[in-house]
């Protein structure tokens, strides 16, 4: 049976017991209302670790929009059964205050002098349009990163850009090795993701236009394409008529807060779009045959 922890502390005691031990830990971070996607990275971990531990958080520091917060759905019962039968040995969960005790104003709001910087992958895109969500990010995952002081940890390729935020912050923190996992997607090609519950039917038959378009890129660049903004006009031509935040390419190796000039050996799509009241964010490599990088 998978163990259960309400607070970082008893978390922290658990993970130094199965380090002193011997075990080696993979750690996946997640904020709950777990799908398919998070469970692929829990199995993952699993195939590459002694044990695994999970921790459910939604991180309020991270979330630009108090209605997103507000509204994120959270079900702590049904994700620790989901992760028992993933083979994760431990879930924890906290609260800010369990997090950060001192980090806290008398308010009891957090003191934006302990922000994590989250260096140069947070320019451009989602943190030009998500101020301060990337330094919410790597203050969480920094905390977590602490508390469980993992051999590994797993994140998934669908929110790429906070994939590079995080490579960043493990780099300077000197540890852990972070592995990035495939993006798990339904079978018509939508990218999993704990807010599609909230599209309506028309939305959700409306939404496999963002795989469509990212492949449509990935054919243009098998066919020669190389330059960014040909390459991005093909996505925002097949998005034509989404209330789109972006539809770009980026060098995956090196991140630019703008589209990149000249000809690119590698490529990433990146698309985030709003469909009612649901914000989607997918990406795809575009030089591999299936998306991953
Ligand atoms: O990707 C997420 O679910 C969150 O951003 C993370 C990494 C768990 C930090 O809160």
């Amino acid at each position: 049976m998978i163990q259960r922890f309400g607070e970082p502390q008893a978390a922290a005691r658990w993970c130094a017991e199965q380090r002193a031990q011997g075990r080696t830990l993979g750690f996946v971070p997640t904020m709950g209302a777990l799908h398919e996607g998070h469970l692929a990275l829990v199995r993952r971990a699993r195939a590459e670790n002694d044990v695994v531990c999970v921790s459910i958080f939604v991180n309020p520091l991270q979330f630009d929009e108090k209605s997103d917060f507000e509204r994120y759905p959270r079900d702590f019962e049904a994700d620790a059964g989901a992760l028992d039968a993933a083979g994760a040995q431990m879930a924890f969960t906290g609260t800010l205050a369990g997090f950060f005790s001192r980090e806290l104003r008398a308010d009891g709001s957090f003191d934006p002098a302990f922000l994590e910087d989250p260096g140069a992958p947070a320019q451009g895109l989602e943190g030009a349009l998500r101020p301060g969500h990337f330094a919410g990010v790597a203050t969480i995952v920094r905390r977590l990163f602490e508390t469980v002081r993992p051999a590994r940890a797993y994140f998934g390729q669908k929110d790429f850009q906070q994939t590079l935020v995080v490579r960043e912050l493990a780099r300077r923190l000197g540890a852990p090795p972070i592995v990035v996992c495939p993006t798990t997607r339904e079978r018509d090609g939508l990218a999993l993701s704990s807010r599609n519950v909230f599209l309506s039917a028309e939305e959700r038959a409306r939404a496999v236009a963002i795989p469509r378009a990212l492949e449509a890129a990935r054919a243009r660049f098998a066919a020669g394409e190389r330059r960014a903004s040909e390459l991005a006009r093909v996505l925002r031509d097949s998005l034509a008529g989404f209330a789109l935040d972006y539809a770009t390419v980026r060098d995956p190796e090196c991140w630019t807060g703008e589209e990149p000039q000249g000809e690119l050996e590698r490529a990433v799509a990146l698309v985030a779009l709003r469909l009612g009241a649901v914000r989607l964010i997918d990406n795809r490599a575009l030089h591999t045959q299936d998306g991953a990088l």
